[in-house]
């Protein structure tokens, strides 16, 4: 036995006892190791066969060795022996802060869909069905049957995001208007819901009473008031005798739900190409009653929809007999809805996912 062998020794049972995850290990290695015949007291055996001159040394070097092992070996087993408090104190450090948990908010809604589902029962116990459509549209659903003029800017590049652009669009100027039927027409984004209503005609005679629900895509830039998609809900009315009269009456009935009970509501001339006449609706101001406040900009009133008669030409375009049948539409934006609601300034707030923020719903 040399020092060197020695060495080796110490560095091979100190590796060892580093490596022990569990009491039974660490008795294996007493066993192995600790006893009389084990590794240790075998070396102190061996001495005899050391010569004279090393002697001194390599016994004081086993001393040594079998002292830091035996300490080693205590500050191991004070870990996994049961009882030992006073080692577990290594283990667990019960100073140690915890994580917080939030038992408060264990998950819930989105505020925009808190929103839509709201708006979305409010119809339905009104007797609406609900309508689901394609976000990807082609232009005869999305623009055309919608009686939108060729030129019209919405289906400019600026306003729409295409997935399949118009190939003549490239010829610039004096090209004329895309194809709008078959291989060439464009594909898009829709730029709102009306396009499900063109669908849900074409698929079903009158009466019809319907909601369309989803989210719509347009190429604007970013701001606190915009982004490039958001949420929108329609709704649609064809049956015989429909007027003006049940659009307001819905409308009304539906801002006292979701506004509160003294809620009132007001139309201002305006104009979409699938309406006529068609009407901007706004609601008094939830917040000063209509009194005038910083969050209406002291008019008392907030915009929050468009609605109309669905043009003649809408309805032939969708096989409805525009002399035997008449409708109102309408389209809400969710996310104004919602910002208005809960007082949110900023709407790229609801997709940023910041936990602060969404916990406040
Ligand atoms: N589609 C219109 C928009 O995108 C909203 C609307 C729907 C207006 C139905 C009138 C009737 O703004």
């Amino acid at each position: 036995m040399t020092l060197s062998e020695i060495t080796t020794i110490r560095e091979k049972l100190l590796a060892d006892l580093d490596g022990i995850g569990a009491a039974d290990q660490l008795e294996a290695f007493k066993l192995a190791h600790l006893t009389r015949k084990g590794t240790i007291g075998a070396m102190f055996d061996d001495l005899r066969s050391v010569s004279k001159e090393e002697k001194p040394l390599a016994g004081k070097e086993l001393n040594a060795l079998r002292q830091l092992v035996e300490e080693r070996f205590k500050e191991k087993e004070s870990l996994y022996t049961a009882g030992a408090g006073v080692g577990i104190r290594h283990a667990i450090d019960l100073t140690m802060l915890a994580r917080a948990v939030s038992v408060s908010a264990p998950g819930h809604e989105h505020p925009l869909m808190k929103t839509l589902n709201e708006m979305v029962s409010i119809f339905e116990r009104m007797g609406f069905a609900v309508e689901y459509g394609p976000e990807v549209e082609d232009d005869e659903h999305n623009f055309e049957k919608l009686n939108f003029a060729p030129d019209h800017p919405a289906r400019d590049m600026q306003d729409t995001f295409f997935v399949r652009s118009n190939p003549l669009a490239q010829q610039g100027e004096g090209a004329g208007p895309a194809p709008t039927l078959g291989e060439a027409a464009p594909l898009l984004l829709r730029t709102h819901t009306s396009p499900v209503q063109v669908r849900l005609m074409e698929r079903q005679k009158p009466p019809i009473r319907a909601i369309m629900p989803g989210r719509v895509y347009r190429n604007e830039a970013i701001s606190a008031r915009s982004g490039v998609a958001f949420f929108m809900m329609e709704g649609l009315v064809v049956g015989p005798g429909v007027s003006m009269a049940d659009l307001k009456g819905v409308l009304l009935s539906f801002a006292k739900q979701f506004f509160g009970s003294d809620a009132k509501i007001r139309l201002r001339p305006s104009f979409f190409p699938f309406t006529e006449p068609s009407a901007e609706v706004d609601v008094s101001c939830y917040i000063c009653g209509g009194k005038g406040c910083r969050v209406c900009k002291n008019s008392g009133w907030l915009e929050i929809l468009g609605a109309g008669m669905v043009h003649p030409n809408v309805l032939s375009a969708s096989g409805i007999d525009p002399e035997v049948y008449t409708g109102y539409a309408f389209g809400i934006g969710v996310d104004r809805t919602a910002m208005m609601r809960y007082g949110v300034n900023d709407i790229r707030d609801f997709f940023e996912n910041d936990a602060r923020f969404l916990e406040q719903f």
